[in-house]
C-alpha cells in the first residue's frame, strides 16, 4: 500500500458512534490497565497495529492519541512512569498516514521521557511476525503488552494472534469486520468464491463451515467464540456494532487469559451498552447520537441465582466466580440480592445466601 496510499481515504472524513465507542473503550480500559501492570512491571508496551493518521475530521483523535492521552492524563501518572517504561507502538502501512501521525505526536508538549512513542511504517502483520519470531528463539517473555488490531478489512492472521496470545502478559482487542466476513462464508458456502484459504487461515481450520445462525447477531456472537478458541484465549467478550436493524457491521472483540482482563473489559462494555445487549446500535435519529436502554432488565439474573440456591447455600465468592462467565456484573448481582432479601426470599449469612423457606421468612 506505501506507493499506492491509504485505499480508504473517507474513513477519516466521519466520526461517527462507532468510531467513539472504539476509542472510549480503550481508554476505559487502559485506565485501569495501564496501573495494573505499570505499578510493578518496568515496562509496558501498548500496540497499535493499524494506527492510522492520528486523527479525524473535526479534531478528533484516532486510536494512537487516545491510548497516550489515557497515560498522559491519568491521574497516577507521575507513579506509573516512576515504576515504569511506557512504550506505544504505533503500526501503519501507509507512508502518508505514518507521517501525519508522526506530526500529531511531535506536536504533543513535553512528553515525559519515560514515555517512548514509535511510529513504525510497514506491513504490521510482518513486522510483529518478525518480533513474536525473534523472542521465541531468544526464548524471551514479551513485556506485558496491549494489542489494538483494527484493520479494514477482515484479513487477520489467526495463527499469529494465537503465537502472541501465548506470551504471559498480553490483552488483545480486535475490530472483526464481521459484515465482510459473514458475506465471505455465506458466498463461499454457496458457490466457492476462493476465499476459503483466506478462512481456514483466520479461523484455524474450516470450523467457520458450521457457523450457522439464522441472524447476523447468533451468527456473529459463534464467530466472536470460534475465534477466541482459534487464538486459544480463555476469556473472550465482544461488542456488537449493529446498523439497520440486525445487521452487525463489526464487533470488537477482547481476548484474555486473565480473569481480571475479563472483569475489566466486562466492566468496560457495560459503560458504553448499559442495557446489557452488548451491542451499540447506530440511531436513525441524527440528532440522538447512540440509542441505549438505560436500565439492564435484571430478571434472567434473578431466575439464575434463584435456580443457583435451590439446592442450598452458595458462597458469594464462588458466585463471583460463575458469575465470571455470564454477561452480567459483580454489581448486578448485589441490586438483585438487596431485591430478594427486601421480599425475604433470601438470606445472606457470613459469605454465603440462601433461599429462606417460606414459613422462615414470615418471621424475618
Ligand atoms: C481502520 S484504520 C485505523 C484506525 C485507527 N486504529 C483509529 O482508530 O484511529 C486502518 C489503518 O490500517 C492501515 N493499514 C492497512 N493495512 C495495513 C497493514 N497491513 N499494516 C499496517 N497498517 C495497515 C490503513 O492504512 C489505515 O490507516
Amino acid at each position: 500500500m506505501n506507493g499506492v496510499g491509504d485505499p480508504r481515504p473517507d474513513h477519516w472524513k466521519g466520526y461517527g458512534p462507532f468510531q467513539q465507542v472504539k476509542h472510549e473503550l480503550i481508554d476505559a480500559y487502559l485506565k485501569a490497565w495501564f496501573p495494573k501492570l505499570g505499578l510493578w512491571s518496568g515496562k509496558v508496551v501498548y500496540f497499535d497495529t493499524h494506527a492510522g493518521r492520528g486523527s479525524y475530521a473535526g479534531d478528533n483523535p484516532g486510536s494512537p492519541l487516545v491510548a497516550l492521552r489515557t497515560l498522559l492524563d491519568h491521574t497516577a501518572r507521575d507513579q506509573l512512569l516512576e515504576n515504569s517504561e511506557f512504550r506505544f507502538v504505533f503500526l501503519e502501512l501507509d507512508e502518508q498516514n505514518a507521517s501525519e501521525l508522526r506530526g500529531e505526536v511531535e506536536r504533543i508538549e513535553d512528553l515525559p521521557r519515560r514515555i517512548v512513542v514509535d511510529v513504525e511504517p510497514g506491513d504490521a502483520f510482518e513486522v510483529l511476525r518478525r518480533g513474536v519470531d525473534a523472542l521465541k528463539s531468544a526464548g524471551q517473555q514479551m513485556a506485558p503488552a496491549f494489542f489494538f488490531v483494527d484493520p479494514y478489512g477482515f484479513s487477520l492472521p489467526g495463527d499469529l494472534l494465537a503465537e502472541i496470545m501465548e506470551f504471559e502478559r498480553v490483552e488483545l482487542f480486535v475490530n472483526v469486520m464481521w459484515r465482510e466476513l459473514d458475506m465471505a462464508m455465506h458466498q463461499e458456502l454457496k458457490a466457492g468464491h476462493g476465499q476459503a484459504e483466506n478462512l481456514d487461515r483466520l479461523f484455524g481450520g474450516d470450523a467457520w463451515r458450521n457457523i450457522r445462525g439464522e441472524t447476523m447477531v447468533e451468527r456473529a456472537d459463534q464467530g466472536a467464540k470460534l475465534l477466541a478458541d482459534r487464538v486459544g484465549a480463555k476469556w473472550w467478550t465482544h461488542v456488537r456494532m449493529v446498523s439497520g436493524g440486525d445487521a452487525v457491521r463489526f464487533f470488537l472483540l477482547h481476548l484474555t487469559n486473565h480473569d481480571d482482563g475479563r472483569d475489566l473489559m466486562k466492566e468496560c462494555v457495560w459503560t458504553v451498552c448499559p442495557g446489557g445487549s452488548m451491542s451499540v446500535r447506530r440511531s436513525e435519529n441524527p440528532n440522538q447520537f447512540l440509542l441505549i436502554e438505560e436500565k439492564p432488565d435484571l430478571a434472567p439474573l434473578r431466575q439464575w441465582l434463584v435456580a443457583r440456591l435451590q439446592a442450598g447455600p452458595v458462597l458469594r465468592d464462588v458466585l463471583k466466580e460463575e458469575l465470571r462467565s455470564k454477561i452480567w456484573r459483580w454489581k448486578h448481582l448485589g441490586d438483585v440480592e438487596a431485591e430478594l432479601k427486601q421480599q425475604k426470599r433470601l438470606r445472606r449469612r457470613g459469605g454465603s445466601l440462601s433461599l429462606l423457606p417460606k414459613q422462615e421468612a414470615l418471621f424475618h
